[in-house]
């Protein structure tokens, strides 16, 4: 099957930005388009010269598809320019970004406190959780569905946070089956995906006679929240909105910064290509692989399922992509087809369900190399499919989906998810399995 033409591709996760953390008061938001290889070579030499002065939400290698830059005002001026002598055109899509923030963080805020989670019952799609709120849904389904349903804590996060898990079986007792892993909220902003993975816990468990043939012969073990200290650093203040990295702070040569980008920490070509080894930059690979507790933990999951764990799937946003191993180099997986053909079946039941597009193909060919991700460190690991998904953009920064389009987000995404679950059971069966007496 001919991999599909490079269409648009949006660009999540920051390519060469530095890590920052300040009000966003008086920054504009812009929109940079590309029409030619040589302006975008251009775009990806200034975002790396000048990643300190400006941010570069998105940067894609498919030139086609437009940047956002976030840009300081002590900088505009210098930034209008080095794109006028490059003759890259510009569009101006927010002139204060940081009252937009604003707004929306104080949503998220008066939201939580007009309907604050009571403790039990299923988690509603109107709004974004903290890490609390949905450890106490886990908790809350492992006290109701105690024969289905069970919550391991499996470490601690840098600050202390409790990481959990929660497996999720169809409660005949059988054990040994295969497993799905599936994880969420990697990266600190992107608040939809664990707004998604938390969805597909509830339908997997609350709605389980509609799901029940993905508990079948297979079970699934979910971590909502990986980077629980980024993920509430977020919720804080707009100033600390973006954060993407966890919160362990590194000192070097005097210079402090905080976190590591927990998809650039794996043990599988660490610090390779797409990484850097600078403190303060968004995409650092951390002082060595597994440095952060939270990778340790999703590594530490991943190997208590040796030889179960067949399919792996980590939720970001946005991109609008099924990326498939490798992303450290241009290569690809013997098995490429089957990884190509799993994920075929997600983009399809998606754009089915709604209409929208997921590109599928390697993360190399299709984001370019980021390596120490935990997806090709799942592959290596014996996972035969393994999977990051990125998931729509929203709002101006593309990672602030309103909460009015977190319900169509969410079963949207579930609809993708389940259809790959499905075409698991059936292509990779479980095998013959002991009833415990
Ligand atoms: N946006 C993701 C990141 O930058 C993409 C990772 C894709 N996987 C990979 N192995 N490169 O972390
Ligand atoms: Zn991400």
């Amino acid at each position: 099957m001919a991999v599909k033409v490079l269409r648009l591709l949006a660009l999540l996760c920051v390519a060469f930005g530095f890590a920052a953390a300040g009000s966003y008061e008086g920054y504009k938001l812009y929109e940079v388009a590309t029409e030619t290889i040589a302006q975008r070579n251009a775009l990806h030499a200034l975002a790396q010269e000048a990643g300190d002065k400006y941010d570069f939400l998105s940067l894609s290698r498919v030139h086609t598809q437009k940047a956002r830059v976030l840009v300081p005002p002590a900088h505009d001026e210098s930034f209008r320019t080095e794109l006028r002598n490059k003759q890259i055109q510009f569009e101006l899509k927010n002139p204060n970004f940081g009252r937009t923030i604003q707004a929306e963080v104080l949503q998220n805020r008066m939201l939580r406190q007009a309907k604050p989670y009571s403790g039990t019952g299923r988690l509603g799609t109107e709004r974004y959780y903290s890490h609390e709120e949905i450890n106490n849904y886990l908790n809350d389904l492992a006290a109701r569905y105690p024969t289905r349903v069970f919550v391991r804590v499996v470490g601690k996060s840098y600050e202390g946070r409790l990481l959990q898990t929660i497996t999720i079986t169809n409660g005949d007792g059988i054990t040994g089956k295969n497993v799905i892993f599936m994880d969420g909220a990697f990266h600190a902003r992107e608040w939809i995906s664990p707004a998604t993975v938390v969805y597909a816990i509830g339908e997997l468990v609350e709605n389980f006679e509609a799901n029940a043939e993905l508990l079948q012969d297979y079970d699934w073990v979910i971590m909502p929240v990986v980077n629980a200290d980024g993920y509430e650093y977020t919720q804080w203040s707009s100033a600390t909105r973006l954060w993407r990295k966890t919160r362990q702070p590194v000192t070097v040569n005097g210079v402090t910064c905080y976190g590591t980008d927990p998809n650039r920490n794996f043990g599988f070509h660490w610090m390779g290509k797409g990484a850097s080894s600078n403190p303060c930059s968004d995409i650092y690979a951390g002082p060595s692989a597994f440095s952060e507790p939270e990778t340790a933990v999703v590594r530490d999951v991943m190997h208590t399922l040796r030889g179960r764990g067949i399919m792996y799937l980590t939720i970001h946003s946005f991109g609008y992509a099924l990326f498939y191993p490798w992303g450290w180099g241009p290569e690809l997986p013997e098995t490429w087809e089957d990884l190509h053909e799993v994920a075929m079946v997600g983009a399809d039941a998606i754009r089915e369900y709604s209409g929208t597009e997921y590109e599928v193909g390697s993360s190399t060919a299709l984001y370019g190399e980021a390596a120490g991700a935990s997806d090709d460190y799942a592959f290596s690991d014996g996972f035969a499919l393994s999977y990051t998904m990125e998931l729509p953009d929203g709002g101006d920064s593309g990672f602030d989906p309103p909460p009015s389009e977190i319900d169509r987000l969410v079963k949207e995404t579930w609809t993708g998810i389940r259809a790959m679950g499905k075409r698991v059971t059936t292509k990779y069966p479980s095998p013959v399995t002991k009833t415990l007496s």
